[in-house]
């Protein structure tokens, strides 16, 4: 680009930021476009017999200081909107309304709602609370049901007040039996976020059944899309960036929570908003403890890290895990246990391709894992080490680290899942976790962390000349 291009597109530039911020269209940072939010709930919408209702988080679920607002991600998936307090109602097209399971023979009374012909009425609406000035003074402008240019800023062609949502389920509920969203699993862990919300649907239709629409949202999560994908992608990238800086800065002497803080300060330069898990940067016992997050411990000469740190980027988590040895070179043992992780990580990538299952029995990628475990090395008994292994080697990747959905289900092209066998012996000291993220494709897969060293060789290499030799490290916890 010669200068001259460069200063006038340097202008167009801040005409088009300054018209978009004159105008409200300012996206969020990590925003889809519209269109993409606006594809999924149509396919919601045309896989029900029932309106959809989907809460939003309040803001209120963490109480601590420190606590930033994270949208609710079924909602966030459904939407992109990311402030608190808002709802989701979606109601089935006419055409593909069925009442309890049947179509409906007369749709035209059936969908006539206090006089409202409900054929033409909107399909979606989302509810926002009423702007409240004195909280914006502290936490800035939000989006509110009066704001002009709605439809631009949200995607959604009809925006309401939060306060007329009750209304409009008693209406439904005069046509619809069937009502769905996202009931609580037996025991809510953390925020009782869907018990409360589930609730309050109950109560404010009560001659109507309500149904879970996890499964069906789960499922469509499962697949990615283009734009998923790209985000998912930079949150891998920084998430390698950092690993990178973690194999060039490990040496005994330094602290866990060091090398974390070395991590998430690439992450969050990088353009991540927070961490997608609490960060684990285990030595020598610790390694052996499947999610230490203590990090109070200094690395010593002699043992083996196991860093499993991610971030999260536009929302999208990645989920990387490898294991260093502190003074750069693997002891024979410590060699011999991670070329088993490795070779049972490689049997389990060389299965992955549609039509694989990540659980289940004969060829699973678990089974895949477990025989290839049992089958190499010992432990000091002469037992083989199966039972050095307890945990799944695989899980979706998404919103959530642990992304929701069926784990049986088949692979299908645009998944995205870990591969993360490990063995941990905690007579040993030596626990040894490998973790890469995949994108199932229609031919096979592909690594998206396919940039970072993986071989104990290469490992050993890249820490051996990639060390930076950082200032001196300090020994002692301030
Ligand atoms: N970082 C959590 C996990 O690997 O599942
Ligand atoms: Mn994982
Ligand atoms: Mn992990």
């Amino acid at each position: 680009m010669n200068p001259k291009t460069s200063i006038l597109s340097r202008r167009l530039a801040w005409v088009v930021l300054a018209l978009a911020c004159a105008g409200g269209i300012a996206q969020a940072r990590f925003r889809q476009p519209s269109e993409e939010y606006q594809a999924r709930r149509a396919k919601l919408r045309a896989a029900v017999d029932g309106p959809v209702v989907i809460f939003g988080y309040t803001g209120h679920e963490d109480a601590s200081e420190v606590a930033l607002f994270f949208q609710e991600p079924h909602f966030y998936y459904l939407t992109g909107h990311d402030e608190p307090g808002a709802a989701l109602l979606l109601i089935p097209d006419p055409s593909a309304l069925k009442l309890g399971g049947q179509a409906s023979e007369d749709s035209s009374s059936a969908l006539s709602l206090g006089g409202r012909a409900w054929e033409n009425g909107p399909r979606e609406i989302l509810y926002l609370q009423p702007r409240d000035p004195k909280q914006e003074v502290w936490e800035g402008p939000k989006i509110g049901p009066d704001d002009p240019g709605l439809a631009q800023k949200t995607g959604f062609a009809n925006v309401e007040p939060f306060a007329n949502l009750r209304g409009e389920l008693a209406k439904l509920a005069k046509t619809y039996p069937n009502f769905y969203t996202l009931l609580p699993p037996k025991q809510e862990e953390g925020y009782p976020h869907l018990t409360n919300w589930s609730a309050w649907l109950r109560d404010a239709v009560p001659q109507a059944s309500v149904k879970d629409i996890a499964p069906a949202l789960d499922a469509m999560r499962q697949v990615k899309s283009a734009g998923e994908l790209a985000l998912m992608q930079k949150a891998i990238d920084a998430s390698i960036d950092a690993q990178l800086d973690a194999m060039k800065t490990m040496r005994p002497g330094l602290f866990e929570y060091q090398i974390a803080a070395r991590m998430k300060q690439i992450h969050e330069w990088a353009g991540c908003a927070r961490e997608a898990y609490a960060p684990i940067v285990g030595t020598g016992f610790n390694s052996t403890v499947l999610h230490y997050s203590a990090l109070d411990d200094e690395i010593k000469d002699g043992d083996v890290v196991v860093i499993d740190v991610g971030g999260e980027y536009g929302g999208y988590a990645a989920d990387i895990t490898r294991t260093l040895p502190a003074n750069g070179k693997f002891t024979p043992r410590q060699r011999e246990i991670y070329d088993i992780v490795l070779g049972a990580q490689n049997a389990a990538l060389a299965a992955v391709k549609p039509g694989a299952v990540l659980f289940g029995p004969k060829g699973s990628l678990q089974q895949i894992v477990t025989d290839y475990i049992n089958t190499h090395g010992k432990d000091k008994e002469g037992h083989s080490l199966g039972k050095y292994y307890p945990h799944g080697v695989s899980h979706h990747l998404g919103l959530d680290v642990h992304d929701p959905g069926d784990r049986t289900r088949p692979l299908e092209p645009g998944m995205v899942v870990t591969v993360e066998p490990g063995i941990y012996i905690p007579e040993e000291n030596l626990g040894v976790r490998i973790e890469d993220d995949v994108l199932v494709t229609k031919d096979g897969y592909q690594i998206l962390t396919a940039r970072l060293p993986r071989t104990a060789d290469e490992i050993e290499k890249f820490m051996a000349e990639g060390s930076t030799q950082p200032e001196k490290p300090q020994t002692e916890k301030p």
